[in-house]
């Protein structure tokens, strides 16, 4: 099963919009939430119009049936069911499997994926070659997705996926595979040798284990960082039409194969206002903790706009409210920080910040809480992730979401490309000058 979304006309009628005297009417949608949009489909072709909106704050690009999001209400739900109702029992594979495919798998489903999983950890001899071309201060997040694509290199068969038979073997490549990339990029930025995934261990334990273990050493997985990972990548599992979620349905738009439409979805992901957060924020944690600057003047900066400075962690498109899994993860990181590294100096620093921006009417008023990322990387450090990985363990978590949306997007009938339009602002027309009586530059 994968619907997508069929809104329904609003009840409350059309639009009308009122242009250089003549009046023009415009259909009004409602989601199932109750989200209403003006449908602009006609507006060019009624009007010669265009809208304008830098940023997409009020564009809905598409009709999806996956995530909702009340940003003011702080809520966040895959397929209908709220984010909270996951802390304690599903694995993130389940709610990659929710996402895909619109529905809890049954234990059967559940097996047979992981399996799959299994079966497919390994990545071909000849992409293990790829990983020395590049130098060994290489980002993860730039060999990940160069890696992405290149699997599509090596699956031509699962370029045009049909049904949900081909999408399930693409799909459990992808999730299975990008684990094993990921801890390969990692040993690759230190040196140290592959180590090749393990059939009996689950998701989690088997990343952990390729990133961690040694040729002479096994790395065991405590149950703490097994639970805490697990949830990491179930609150990043998917966040409707983020920057890179947007991303790979752009470039699945054009046709693109899921695995190059993902290794897309990476690189949007790498910024530092969208995953790219988690290490900035760990960045800007260490720079106070090293005495370079107090709390208190770190958001003063924030405030600055000459700065350039942004109290990183904070502020959402969506949530004017409190980001639910903010709330969640600094839960978790409060019981767990302490259990697994003692007393941690930024999990203070972090604490310290949030209070001066809540009490600030700088933060206050644009409403500006802590998002996902201002826990999340003093929770991946207390577990021993490397700061180079935080950014990849959310691409890691994203994936599922990604691929919902790609799937979403490739089986909605009558789909376009999707091509923005823009207002030009340059040069009117000009007459090409030969180079020889350009004159001195
Ligand atoms: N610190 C200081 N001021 C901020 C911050 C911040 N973290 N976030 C927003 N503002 C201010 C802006 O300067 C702006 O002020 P103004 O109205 O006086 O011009 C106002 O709040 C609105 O901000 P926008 O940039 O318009 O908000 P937008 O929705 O475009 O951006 C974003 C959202 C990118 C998350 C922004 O809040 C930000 O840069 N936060 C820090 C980076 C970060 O944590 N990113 C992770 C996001 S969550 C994720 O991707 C998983």
């Amino acid at each position: 099963m994968n619907e997508s979304a069929n809104s329904n006309p609003s009840p409350l009628g059309p639009a009308s919009l009122t242009l250089a005297g003549h009046s023009y009417s415009l259909p009004v949608i409602e989601g199932s939430e109750g989200e209403r949009a003006i449908d602009i489909g006609s507006l060019r072709a009624q009007t010669g119009h265009i809208t304008l909106d830098p940023g997409y704050g009020n564009t809905g690009s598409c009709e999806s049936a996956i995530t909702f999001i009340d940003g003011d209400a702080g809520i966040l739900r895959y397929r209908g069911i709220p984010i909270e109702q996951f802390v304690d029992s599903p694995t993130f594979i389940e709610v990659a499997l929710l996402l895909i495919y619109g529905h809890l798998p049954s234990q059967e489903e559940y097996e047979r994926f992981s399996e799959d999983l299994t079966r497919f950890a390994n990545i071909d001899e000849g992409m293990k070659h790829q990983f020395e071309g590049f130098p060994r201060s290489a980002p993860p997040m730039a060999i990940l997705s160069a890696m992405l694509n290149a699997l599509s290199c090596y699956h031509p068969e699962l370029h045009e996926l049909e049904d949900e038979a081909e999408l399930h073997h693409a799909a459990a490549r992808l999730i299975s595979k990008i684990r094993t990339i990921a801890a390969y990029a990692f040993r690759h930025s230190r040196g140290l040798p592959y180590i090749y995934p393990d059939p009996g261990l689950r998701y989690v334990p088997n990343l952990l284990h390729m990133m961690f273990s040694l040729p002479y050493q096994q790395y065991v997985c405590p149950n703490v960082v097994r639970k805490a990972l697990n949830l990491i990548l179930m609150l990043h599992a998917d966040h409707e039409q983020n920057c890179s979620t947007s991303t790979v349905r752009m470039v699945g738009s054009s046709g693109a194969n899921l695995f190059a439409s993902c290794a897309a979805g990476v690189s949007a992901l790498w910024g530092p206002l969208h995953g790219g957060a988690n290490v900035a924020v760990l960045e800007m944690l260490e720079q106070i903790h090293r005495g370079n600057i107090t709390p208190e003047d770190y958001v003063k900066l924030a405030k600055e706009k000459e700065s350039k400075v942004r109290l990183m962690g904070f502020g959402h498109r969506v949530y004017k409210n409190f980001d639910p899994r903010a709330l969640m993860l600094q839960k978790v990181a409060e019981e767990l920080v302490p259990m697994l590294s003692g007393n941690d100096p930024l999990l203070d620093i972090a604490r310290r910040l949030e209070d001066i921006a809540r009490s600030d009417p700088y933060f206050i008023e644009r409403n500006l809480y802590p998002n996902v990322d201002f826990y999340s990387g003093i929770l991946l450090r207390a577990i021993g992730i490397p700061t180079n990985m935080f950014t990849v363990i959310f691409a890691i978590g994203r994936l599922p979401g990604w691929i919902a949306h790609w799937w979403e997007q490739n089986q909605t009938v009558g789909g376009r490309i999707a091509r923005p339009r823009q207002i030009y602002t340059g040069p009117t027309l000009s007459d090409y000058i030969p180079i020889e009586e350009r004159g001195q530059g």
